[in-house]
């Protein structure tokens, strides 16, 4: 059990969509643990396995106290929807009122290839389309509107992480207008 380092915001793996989980062995039950571990270390309320750079569909979350994780998750989402406060760890430092739906069903499976039904609202429903959207490529911040993205992506480009990144000294102008 090792926790890794957390994929921040720039970082590719963060834009693939992840693949299905097809074999439920060791090396799956040893993502879960190192993910579990990785997010109560942050600490986090949830986190993608691409976050920390394996492209499988797989997260973990921990709320209000349960932790547990989903594979291959499937989302019916209620069409109520609500704006609350949402952040994420490969985006230190950001938090910004995301709309989402307050309820959820999603349907995947456990570690051992077990059917499992995770059922919530508020915290938990934001958490499970929050972590499935990362396994779909997809940032909170792509949620947000015109103005408030605006403002996030000025955030990210000020902060001491962002430049921090290696990587993006050489970025080139197509990729970054992708995340627009
Ligand atoms: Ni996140």
């Amino acid at each position: 059990m090792t926790a890794q380092p957390i994929r921040l915001f720039g970082d590719p793996v963060l834009r693939s969509p992840a693949a299905p989980v097809e074999v439920f062995d060791k090396e799956l039950r040893n993502l879960v643990r190192d993910l579990t571990e990785t997010m109560q270390q942050a600490p986090g309320a949830g986190l993608s396995a691409n976050q920390i750079g394996v492209a499988l569909r797989v997260f973990t979350y921990d709320i209000d106290g349960v932790v547990g994780h989903l594979i291959n998750p499937d989302l019916d989402l209620s069409s109520e929807m609500e704006e609350g406060p949402e952040g994420c760890l490969s985006l230190p430092g950001l938090t910004f009122d995301t709309p989402r739906a307050i309820r959820t069903v999603a349907k995947g499976f456990n570690m051992h290839g077990e059917p499992v039904v995770l059922e919530g609202s508020g915290l938990l429903a934001r958490c499970v389309q929050h972590e499935t959207d990362h396994l779909d490529g997809v940032l909170f911040i792509d949620r947000l509107n015109p103005a408030e993205r605006k403002a996030a992506m000025k955030e990210i480009r000020q902060s001491e992480w962002f430049s921090a990144q290696p990587p993006l000294v050489k970025i080139n102008p197509h990729q970054f207008d992708r995340w627009f």
